[in-house]
């Protein structure tokens, strides 16, 4: 793995998955929308139990979420013929998940993304960051929030089943200034939508970009890799990195280039041209919108499979990352190994390094504003 991240080691570990286990804890709620939400026992960090809900709708759909690193462990869908799969890289323990650096299914923060040489300045004052990327800063640290245990309150509404998750993370931890308090809400839809609410406060001033990091594969128990699928961004431009993955600066077109998906093409039908730190797409994208309101970011499709996805953001940039780093080391669930371009993310975001970059959107918090954001991830079929 390319992220130096030191290895976490808590002393007590179970792994746990399935509802039929006997340290489980089950409770079923049933209301009029017959959304369906389940709790489970995942494992255990110290003295903290860890939890596993998984959110269900009448169709049969249903994802996994634990209150570790707020990661969404399983994600089932059917496909055109009316098979229900996974279509989420992960693990099946929570021990597998303190250990990973790939971020399967996690929220990335403070800072999603990478901060250049893991520093910034802000009204005057420079902090540094830790460096767990080289000399960057990379998805908030060694122990960023996908790291962390949040807590967990599930509930259903019209929206669907949801499960509100909570992090107060301290001033200073991994070198960011300010008590951040956030909030991360996923709700599960009737309409196979899986929405993402993400709401934070300040006492101090301070940068934020959260994002979301599953990895898709939506043939399904990753049955094939990901560059036969047909994507979408709807985005003119994107910004352009250095060997290391800082962005330059630059805003170019992506007309004329590799990193054209305007119209749907495979993933796999210029990667090759791609040259990254690792062979492959791992860009930032600039979204075509002109308000913060929630608009289309992205499509991928699945012709094999019929599966679709689309992703719906009010922010202005989305990384495309098309699983590069996974080098075959990985063992995932049911034993099943990674191997490059698995999986692929669709992250909204703000742009990477936004900080040492003015010309950016602003990534600044300050005390007495409430960040509030909308990502929704939406699955269908071609019939
Ligand atoms: C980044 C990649 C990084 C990956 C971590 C993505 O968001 O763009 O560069 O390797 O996360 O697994």
């Amino acid at each position: 793995m390319k992220t130096s991240s030191k290895k976490f080691v808590y002393l007590t570990v179970f792994v746990i998955i399935t509802s039929q286990l006997t340290l489980s804890s089950c409770f079923n709620m049933k209301s009029d929308t017959t959304m369906k939400i389940s709790e489970n026992f995942f494992g255990r960090i110290e003295e903290k139990e860890i939890k596993i809900f998984e959110l269900e709708n009448p169709k049969g759909s249903k994802v996994s979420i634990t209150n570790f690193g707020a990661i969404v462990q399983s994600l089932y869908v059917r496909d055109r013929e009316g098979n229900f799969e996974d279509i989420v890289l992960g693990f099946d323990s929570l021990e597998d998940y303190i250990q990973q650096t790939s971020y399967f299914g996690a929220i990335a923060g403070r800072y999603a993304n990478r901060i250049a040489f893991a520093q910034f300045t802000l009204d005057g004052k420079t902090y540094q960051l830790s460096a767990n990327d080289g000399n960057h800063h990379l998805h908030g640290g060694f122990k960023g929030f996908d790291k962390v245990i949040w807590d967990a309150r599930p509930y259903l509404d019209t929206t669907g089943a949801c499960l509100e998750l909570h992090y107060i993370s301290k001033d200073g931890e991994e070198g960011y200034p300010g008590t951040l308090d956030v909030y991360v809400t996923y709700c599960f839809t009737l309409d196979d939508e899986l929405k993402i609410y993400y709401q934070a406060t300040t006492d101090h001033p301070t940068i934020l970009n959260l994002t979301h990091h599953s990895y898709f594969n939506l043939s399904g128990f990753t049955q094939r890799n990901i560059l036969e699928h047909e994507l979408i961004i709807h985005a003119d431009s994107f910004t352009p990195v250095d060997s290391t993955l800082i962005p330059t600066g630059e805003i170019v077109p992506v007309k004329n280039t590799v990193f054209d998906f305007t119209s749907p093409r495979p993933i796999g039908s210029r990667i090759r041209e791609v040259f990254n730190k690792k062979t492959g797409y791992d860009n930032n994208y600039v979204l075509n919108t002109t308000d913060s309101t929630v608009h289309p970011a992205a499509k991928a499709y699945d012709p094999e499979s019929g599966r679709i996805l689309e992703v719906f953001t009010d922010q202005p940039g989305l990384q495309f990352y098309s699983g590069n780093f996974l080098d075959g080391k990985i063992k995932g669930k049911n034993g099943k190994i990674y191997q490059q371009h698995d999986g692929f993310c669709l992250e909204t975001q703000h742009f990477p390094d936004s900080p040492n970059h003015p010309e950016f959107p602003s990534t600044v918090l300050r005390p007495g504003q409430i960040f509030r954001s909308l990502t929704i991830y939406k699955f269908s079929t071609d019939r």
